[in-house]
């Protein structure tokens, strides 16, 4: 069966790497592709043979989010910021469903743990874990991938195009219930800590300094104000800790041509 697929948040960061890929599928016909989008979005990037639906999100549930929906297996979203909330407003509609087979949310980050959240202030994760909760309340088939850090890569991470073309793989599973209530993982690189000080000694052309960060410092970066400085603390003592904890089958690109951990730290230097 080919699984119709709808997209939401197309023109993000990831997005944006994800339309590219389901558009391909889509054109080989692997895919049927809707992408759903808000009034006010940019369409431009979207293939002409893609069908748009418009969906406003502050409208009252009902028709236009069934309609938004309608024939849909899997849902795909890539949304950030305060597109967790629109996410949610989507789910009575895809409880409504006879169509839905899953449901993949915003998520394509790290494993978050009991632990990381009584021990760091990672309230800028929390519309996205309230978005998972609400979808797991509701009893939604849902399909979550998890990532590391996938601007630096140094995390056992990947990059958009590696994480867009993992995902893109996953829909087109010929039985999508095969996806539902599962986690899977996207990782490119993994390497240790060792690996990642020798690329800086070679990017710089000298002996990369290490400066132990003390306890009192890690917990003063982990309850930072910052959102992103403590959401970064966090990875770094998962990393630190080996407590990264990834769910489920990893999914990997078959021949991919990673550029590799030398080139990404002399790109960042
Ligand atoms: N692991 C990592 O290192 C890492 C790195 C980056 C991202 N991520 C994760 O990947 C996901 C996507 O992140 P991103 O940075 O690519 O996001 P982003 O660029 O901020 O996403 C923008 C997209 O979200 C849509 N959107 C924003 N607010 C919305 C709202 N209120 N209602 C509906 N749609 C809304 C936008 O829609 P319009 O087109 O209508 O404007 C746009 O398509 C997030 O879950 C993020 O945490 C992880």
């Amino acid at each position: 069966m080919v699984n119709t697929v709808g997209l939401i948040g197309h023109n993000g960061t990831l997005g944006k790497s994800v339309l590219v890929e389901l558009a391909k599928l889509h054109a080989q016909g692997k895919i049927n592709l809707s992408v759903i989008h808000r009034p006010t979005s940019n369409t431009a990037t979207i293939p002409s043979d893609v069908e748009r639906r418009e969906l406003d999100y502050d409208a009252e549930d009902g028709p236009s989010f069934d309609a938004a929906v309608k024939g849909v297996n899997i849902l795909l979203s890539t949304v950030g910021g305060l597109g967790s909330e629109s996410q949610v407003k989507l789910y009575p509609a895809l409880s409504r469903s006879k169509d839905l087979v899953t449901f993949i949310p915003s998520e394509f980050g790290p494993h978050y743990t009991a632990y990381d959240k009584a021990h760091a202030t990672i309230g800028i994760l929390q519309p996205k874990i309230t978005a998972l909760e609400e979808a797991q309340k509701m009893q939604l088939p849902v399909t979550v991938v998890q990532a590391g850090i996938t601007a630096s890569l140094v995390f056992r991470a990947a990059s958009h195009d590696y994480l867009a073309k993992a995902t893109a793989s996953l829909v087109t599973t010929q039985d999508a219930t095969s996806l539902a209530d599962k986690h899977f993982h996207v990782y490119e690189l993994n390497p240790t800590g060792a690996d990642i000080a020798k690329a800086f000694t070679e990017g710089i052309g000298s002996e990369t300094k290490l400066v132990p960060l003390t306890d009192d410092e890690l917990d003063a970066k982990l309850h930072s104000t910052n959102g992103f400085e403590a959401l970064g603390a966090t990875i770094f003592r998962k990393r630190a800790d080996d407590d990264l904890q990834y769910q489920g089958d990893r999914v990997q690109v078959a021949g991919y041509q990673s550029q590799g951990l030398n080139a990404i730290v002399k790109a960042a230097l």
